[in-house]
């Protein structure tokens, strides 16, 4: 190929067809005069109809996981042993371990249900010293996604926008205790038969398939969504 081009025009194809598939039936729709509801039942004109089925379903599974993500049920399925794992990238500020040292952070040791802010010798930031109240598995769960933005002015910075990795870790640190909490019940409770605080390990026998399987499938939509939309461009950029 002499064209020094050929790549970029490649691509700019790509992006052009891109464009069309996605704007079209948004045009389409627009020109008929519906939203995207009113499009659905009226399937048979759009030639494209996996692009509003993509949002029925979307919106269904919103409406379904109202309550946002049962964490409860994560908890439940979460393995401390895959905890422990990712939580090798907190020993560089915290310990884990009974009567374990300061750190830049302060010792983990039983820190679920433990008073916010309340290890002996750690000198909190005023921010941290406000929150108030005790560390439950959903305020941990809340401090570990975006913990900056649920105490602003913390001194730790860590994002886990992941709920099932938060769940491990969670369920990993509610080991590294002298009195482990009893997991919460999960929400929706298709286990009636298996009473999930038998595990005091933490190895609930991985109940609710269901509830598992669209939590994982809601997360994961949203994030590869994006990297779908970005990962062709950034390919063929780079060639
Ligand atoms: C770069 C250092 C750093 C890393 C990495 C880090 N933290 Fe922290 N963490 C801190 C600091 C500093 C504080 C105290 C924050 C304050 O006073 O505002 C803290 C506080 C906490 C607290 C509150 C403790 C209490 O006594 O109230 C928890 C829980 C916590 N960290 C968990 C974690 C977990 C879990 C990880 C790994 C996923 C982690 N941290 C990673 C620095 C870190």
């Amino acid at each position: 190929m002499k064209d020094p081009m050929f790549f970029n025009k490649i691509a700019a194809a790509m992006l052009v067809s891109l464009l069309l598939f996605f704007g079209l039936p948004q045009l389409a729709t627009a020109l008929r005069g519906g939203h995207h509801g009113g499009g659905h039942e009226a399937e048979g004109g759009n030639p494209f109809p996996q692009y509003p089925v993509a949002y029925t379903s979307e919106s269904a599974a919103g409406a379904e996981a109202a309550a946002p993500v049962d964490f409860a049920t994560l908890l439940a399925a979460a393995d401390p042993k895959a905890g422990e794992r990712r939580a090798a990238l907190c020993k560089s500020c915290h310990t884990f371990d009974k009567g374990g040292a300061n750190g830049t952070g302060p010792n983990l040791w039983g820190v679920v249900g433990r008073t916010v802010a309340g290890h002996a010798g750690f000198n909190y930031t005023g921010a941290l010293k406000a929150a108030g109240g005790e560390w439950t598995f959903d305020r941990l769960s809340a401090f570990l996604e975006n913990s900056q933005s649920y105490i602003p002015g913390t001194a730790m910075v860590q994002r886990f926008p992941k709920a099932e990795q938060r769940a491990e870790i969670i369920a990993y640190m509610n080991t590294m205790s002298d009195s482990p909490l009893p997991l919460p019940t999960p929400a929706a409770a298709p286990v009636a038969e298996e009473p999930a605080p038998a595990a005091a390990e933490g190895e609930a026998a991985i109940p609710a398939p269901a509830d598992g399987a669209s939590a994982t499938t809601t997360g994961e939509t949203a994030v590869p969504a994006d990297g779908a939309a970005e990962a062709p461009a950034e390919d063929h950029s780079g060639h």
